[in-house]
């Protein structure tokens, strides 16, 4: 089959269990992991994602990967490729919606997922809705899950409930498809509004490559002999730029030493959109690049959260970062907390989220020792997360100021 570049990133936004990672599935056809465990660790914020293929067969409404049978329509036609997006599956947690937040990966719209059989918006459902309008996120789908398991007239009144819940903001007009992902009910006409409605990015293809690392693993089994060992492979989008197979790239912040950190320089060996490989990486997608490096270095998203592209073009390296921030909204104008000094956060900068400890709070501005360093420019996007009892919930947003 044809290959085009994927020309947006959809994440799905959601309370826990209404459906979304079945969604990804039922579009896609792949199961995406789990992150509960890594989660509640706190640890490493894996962001899962599969790429959808959108077709027409000649239908009224489109087809996506996770309908096609043997990779034919299902009334027989040869599918024809629409468009290529990258589905980002976030968890019902906001350690994660929090990478978005940050300039970790730009995202262009997004697949609400509501459950039918419960009264809206459930808290996350709210909290996610608020952190896709402070993003800028809007272009949106909403998925009306779980219509197996409700009466019509549920389906209307829970209908009747999402419509008041986006009354008189920016997804007032948004399609709500009713669909049962577990059943694949409708799944057809949620891919034909999801590529419809989600514009493809315009790709800054003119500007210096800057990756954002999402992922990074050693892709070897164990055991491999090191003739046959390959690279190291870092896997998430490219913001802006190309990236070339055999190109030379720098990865910030790279190794810690003593005295700060050091830029690890290697080569991109080969780049490929889930199993398809091509000589060249463009923005609005996510990727994986084999690079030179030795696969100790990448294994278990040791990389994640860094940042790669053309030697001398990255932005710098921070071990504190100043952030301007303002309250999060939320649900009926509750305020959060005050940050406190010496309280220790999550901060969601650049394409990193870290822990960090507030060394002082002046007015709207917090300093923040991190654990790690981050790459990120002046001016980028950043949150802070904190524990509010047992949930780590986004408190605050702003930008980094140095
Ligand atoms: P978190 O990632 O934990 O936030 O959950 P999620 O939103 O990804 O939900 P998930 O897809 O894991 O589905 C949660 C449960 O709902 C699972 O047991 C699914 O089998 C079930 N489920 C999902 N979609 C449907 C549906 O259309 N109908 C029915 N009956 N069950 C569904
Ligand atoms: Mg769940
Ligand atoms: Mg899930």
């Amino acid at each position: 089959m044809t290959f085009v570049y994927p020309d947006a990133i959809v994440s799905t936004a959601g309370h826990v269990d209404h459906g979304k990672t079945q969604t990804t599935y039922a579009l896609s056809g792949v199961w995406v992991m789990r992150h509960s465990e890594e989660i509640k660790k706190a640890m490493t914020i894996k962001l899962g994602y599969a790429q959808v293929g959108i077709y027409d067969c000649g239908d009224e409404y489109y087809y996506s990967d996770g309908l096609l049978q043997d990779g034919k329509c299902p009334n027989g036609n040869e599918p024809k490729l629409v468009r290529m997006i990258s589905l980002l599956d976030v968890p019902g947690h906001e350690v994660l919606v929090a990478t978005m937040v940050s300039d970790a990966a730009v995202v262009d719209g997004a697949v609400m997922v509501v459950d039918a059989s419960q009264p809206v918006p459930q808290p996350q459902t709210a909290e996610h809705f608020a952190v896709l309008d402070v993003i800028g996120v809007r272009h949106m789908v909403v998925a009306q899950n779980k219509i197996d398991l409700v009466t019509r007239e549920k389906a209307i009144e829970n209908y009747q409930q999402i419509r008041e819940f986006l009354r008189g903001t920016w997804a007032e007009k948004a399609k709500v498809v009713p669909i049962s992902a577990l059943h694949k009910v409708n799944i057809d006409v949620l891919a034909t509004y999801l590529a419809k409605e989600i514009p493809r990015r315009e790709a800054e293809t003119g500007k210096p490559a800057r990756f954002s690392v999402l992922r990074s693993f050693n892709v070897n089994p164990p055991g491999t002999p090191p003739e046959k060992l390959r690279g190291g492979v870092l896997g998430g989008t490219l913001l802006q730029g190309v990236l070339r197979v055999g190109d030379e790239i720098e990865i910030r912040p790279g190794l810690k030493l003593e005295k700060g950190y050091q830029p690890i320089r290697t080569k991109v060996l080969s780049i490929e959109y889930s199993g398809h490989k091509v000589e060249e990486a463009r923005p609005g997608g996510l990727v994986g690049i084999m690079t030179g490096l030795d696969p100790a270095l990448t294994k278990a998203d040791a990389l994640a959260g860094a940042v790669a592209g053309k030697p001398g073009t990255l932005p710098p390296v921070w071990t504190a970062v100043e952030i301007e921030t303002r309250p999060m909204p939320r649900m009926g104008g509750e305020k959060p907390e005050p940050i406190k000094q010496g309280e220790t956060v999550l901060v969601a900068v650049g394409p990193a989220t870290v822990f960090g400890v507030v060394q002082s709070v002046k007015k709207d501005v917090a300093t923040v020792a991190l654990k790690k360093a981050v790459c990120a420019e002046q001016g980028a996007k950043a949150v802070l997360i904190r524990q509010v009892k047992t949930r780590w919930i986004v408190t605050h947003y702003g930008v980094l100021r140095g």
